[in-house]
């Protein structure tokens, strides 16, 4: 059964194949009509969403298919204590397939070992959202026709927006793509998505003004307040940088302005009118991209996941103390490391990091 945890699930040739669905889809929706017709989509949201949720709502009702779930974890029993491998063991013999949404990192990744039907990660914690970056990418390829040969700005919040960090794993693999990080120090990159980049591939780069002409995408995010350890830490850094119209001046004529949106000020509104501000044509087409998504999963229900950890690069007697991975509220799970570099592992549901060996 194939599922969809992170962007590198996916190969090129199947992002290239998903997106190509979904053009298809928005030149005649007609035909894929009742291509789910009798089938149920499960939306599991342990955290709050508008879009995510509710666009694979409409994705599987417009596939002719019928949607179950909750949305928020207080609807769940969750409250009574039950555990998401457990839920998730529940749900999959109501539903043919599963969009979760959870504020731990690798939840989804635990819920594909109890699952009886694929799953869908719609973001975990601060770590990825692999359903927005095809909502990006589709957005991208409409606009600029391609989706090699750009330079990409992300800025604002790239250390917990899980957007940023799924879209670089998907644009990186793109023939001649760069990208310019515009962020504070503290907001940087975590290292497991840092060290996927090649040197040649980005710029640092704390001015947005600086930055503006040389970029095709602007990709903004929302500094991601829920994942502060405390309100005057996000005070510091959560109105550094303000798109609004003489910003926008400095950019290119053909630049394409993206946010995964919700936005909070990062974009002022008086930008909403310029043609190159793209973020509510984002929001249509993550309808679309997800009804291909659905589709392409469904189609591939017999084949193996294509997630593999080479068997000898894991560790089994360490134990992450991170509190927003997965392994801190669910007991029954096994602690799971794999090594990186030489001295180097890392939890393989929230990324973090331990030396291999203790000094
Ligand atoms: C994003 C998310 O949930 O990570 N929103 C979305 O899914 N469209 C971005 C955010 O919340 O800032």
């Amino acid at each position: 059964m194939r599922n969809l945890i992170q962007t590198a699930d996916l190969t090129v040739g199947e992002i290239d194949e998903i997106l190509k669905t979904a053009e298809d889809i928005i030149r005649q929706p007609g035909a894929y009509a009742d291509r789910c017709r009798g089938m149920k989509l499960a939306t599991l949201f342990f955290e709050p969403s508008t879009r995510t949720r509710l666009s694979f709502e409409a994705a599987m009702y417009e596939l002719g298919g019928q949607v179950l779930g909750f949305s928020s974890a207080t609807a769940s029993s969750t409250v009574k204590g039950e555990s998401v491998p457990d839920t998730i063991r529940v749900v999959s013999c109501y539903a043919d397939i599963i969009a979760m949404r959870h504020p731990q990192a690798g939840a989804p990744m635990i819920a594909l070992t109890k699952s009886l039907v694929p799953i869908i990660n719609a973001g975990d914690g601060g770590h990825y959202h692999p359903t927005q970056t095809l909502t990006d990418l589709l957005t991208i390829h409409r606009e600029k026709g391609r989706l090699d040969h750009l330079t990409v700005g992300f800025c604002g919040d790239l250390k917990y927006g899980r957007t940023v960090h799924s879209l670089l794993e998907a644009l990186r693999r793109y023939e001649g793509n760069k990208f310019v990080l515009i962020c504070p120090e503290s907001l940087n990159l975590p290292a497991y998505v840092m060290e996927e980049l090649e040197e040649h591939e980005y710029v640092c780069c704390s001015s947005l003004e600086e930055a503006m002409p040389m970029l095709d995408i602007l990709y903004m995010t929302r500094v991601q307040k829920e994942r502060f350890k405390s309100e005057a830490d996000y005070d510091a850094v959560k109105d550094l940088y303000i798109l609004d119209p003489d910003r926008m001046k400095l950019g290119k004529k053909d630049l394409c302005v993206l946010h995964p949106l919700p936005r909070v000020n990062e974009i002022s509104v008086a930008v909403d009118d310029d043609p190159r501000a793209c973020y509510f044509k984002q929001v249509e087409n993550g309808k679309y991209v997800r009804m291909a998504l659905i589709l392409f999963l469904l189609a591939r229900r017999r084949e193996n996941d294509s997630r593999r950890f080479a068997k000898e690069d894991l560790i089994y007697h360490k134990v992450c103390t991170k509190s927003n991975c997965i392994t801190s509220t669910t007991q029954e799970v096994q602690h799971i490391f794999k090594k990186v570099g030489k001295n180097r592992c890392r939890c393989i549901y929230c990324e973090a990091e331990q030396p291999l060996f203790e000094q």
